[in-house]
């Protein structure tokens, strides 16, 4: 395990097991220069720890990127989510890191695990504070109900269209995918005077240069799920969303929708990437040269991120978390950060990713030097 370690962390790693389930886990803790290391569990038939050391490392970045006071940390189970022990093996994992957690980690919920799950933890460990992601009638919030993700897509969306003098009364938006994300991403635009032109799920696309009807759409998607888009009427293809005459994209469907050709060919002035690495990289250097803004996506889609903070402070308190309040925060936090990025990325001449993540080790190797971790030339 030692060439996991490099001069970010991680500072500990936990591999636990137990001889009468059979269950094995780990924790790493890669940072926590900045606070207390955070990020969520998951059970996977195959997982490794170099897995859940890269997603701790992954954390650490996300956390200083979007500058919110936690460390990057990960836990994982190896094993079958769906088993029908998963409850006794969970509860030995909660058992085995008794000493880490809730002092130096809290479980959250990432593939594999749900709410009820995070109510195990809780109960295993006999403290409210051991995980986040609970149920709503143990003081828990649905976030994707709630869409708190798509809700920041929006909200960086405005901020950065401001950043670069586009007006988002009237902007012509494409959002391709129309799920958790592209929905709550869609009506909160709307709420903001932008014009949705073109929505796409993965069964295809409606296209509308006047500006789709979204809460009727959204009403389909409730009936119909994907089909809605044929539903709504007059479906085109589902690649012809991004593709349509929009100042910006909303990519919030699936990794590398956005490749060279788009790149070059785009109208858009504006991409803000909702879902996970929707943009190659050879993409996102044409975007670039062609001055075209992106947010990347670990800006643009950490209105969960920035939930999960909430979450986290809110734990051992006994008032109900309110809606408002998550909103809130996440409108404030998404627009500072989508701001910093555009503005830094112009000042260094560096694409928004690269920027966004230059910002990111400053902020980590700030605090490092300022608890005297590190000297403080180098
Ligand atoms: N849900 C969250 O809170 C969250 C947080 C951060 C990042 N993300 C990322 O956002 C993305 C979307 O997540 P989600 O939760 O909305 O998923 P989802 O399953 O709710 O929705 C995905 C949508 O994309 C559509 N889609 C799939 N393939 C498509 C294609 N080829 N063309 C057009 N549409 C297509 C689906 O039909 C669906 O409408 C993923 O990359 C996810 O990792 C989600």
């Amino acid at each position: 395990m030692f060439d996991l370690i490099d001069d970010w962390g991680p500072e500990k790693v936990v591999c636990v097991s137990d001889r009468k389930t059979g269950m094995r886990g780990v924790l790493v803790i890669d940072n926590s220069a900045r606070g207390m290391g955070k990020g969520g569990t998951r059970m996977s038939p195959t997982l490794t720890v170099r897995e859940v050391a890269r997603l701790a490392r992954t954390m650490t970045w996300k956390w200083a990127a979007v500058d919110l006071f936690h460390g990057g940390a990960k836990a994982g189970i190896l094993g079958d989510p769906g088993a029908p022990d998963k409850e006794a093996v969970l509860r030995a994992f909660a058992r085995a890191l008794a000493n880490e957690v809730p002092r130096e980690y809290v479980f959250g919920l990432d593939m594999g695990l749900s709410e009820k799950d995070a109510a195990v933890f809780v109960d295993e460990l006999g403290d409210r504070g051991a995980a986040v992601g609970l149920p709503r009638a143990l003081g828990g919030l649905p976030y994707d109900e709630l869409g708190v993700t798509g809700y920041g897509v929006a909200e960086a969306a405005d901020a950065a269209a401001r950043a670069i003098d586009l007006p988002i009364v009237g902007a012509r938006v494409a959002i391709q995918g129309f799920g958790a994300v592209g929905q709550a991403a869609a009506e909160r635009l709307v709420e903001l005077g932008a014009v949705i032109t073109a929505v796409s799920t993965a069964n295809g696309a409606v296209v509308d240069r006047g500006g789709l009807d979204v809460a009727r759409l959204v009403a389909l998607r409730a009936e119909h799920g994907d089909r809605c888009v044929h539903a709504y009427g007059s479906p085109v293809d589902a690649d012809q969303a991004l593709m349509t005459d929009a100042q910006i994209l909303v990519p919030a469907a699936r990794e590398d929708m956005i490749d060279k050709d788009l790149a070059k060919t785009t109208s858009a002035v504006l991409v803000v990437e909702g879902a996970n690495l929707p943009t190659t990289p050879a993409a996102r250097a044409i975007l670039h040269e062609r001055g075209v803004v992106v947010v990347p996506d670990f800006i643009a889609n950490a209105g969960g991120t920035i939930a999960a903070a909430h979450s986290m402070d809110a734990r051992y308190s006994p008032f109900p978390v309110v809606p408002d309040a998550v909103f809130a925060m996440i409108s404030a936090k998404m627009r500072e950060n989508a701001e910093t990025v555009v503005r830094e990325s112009r000042r260094l001449g560096l694409a928004t990713h690269l920027a966004a993540r230059a910002i990111a080790e400053d902020r980590v190797r700030r605090a490092m030097r300022l608890r005297g971790q590190v000297s403080a030339v180098g």
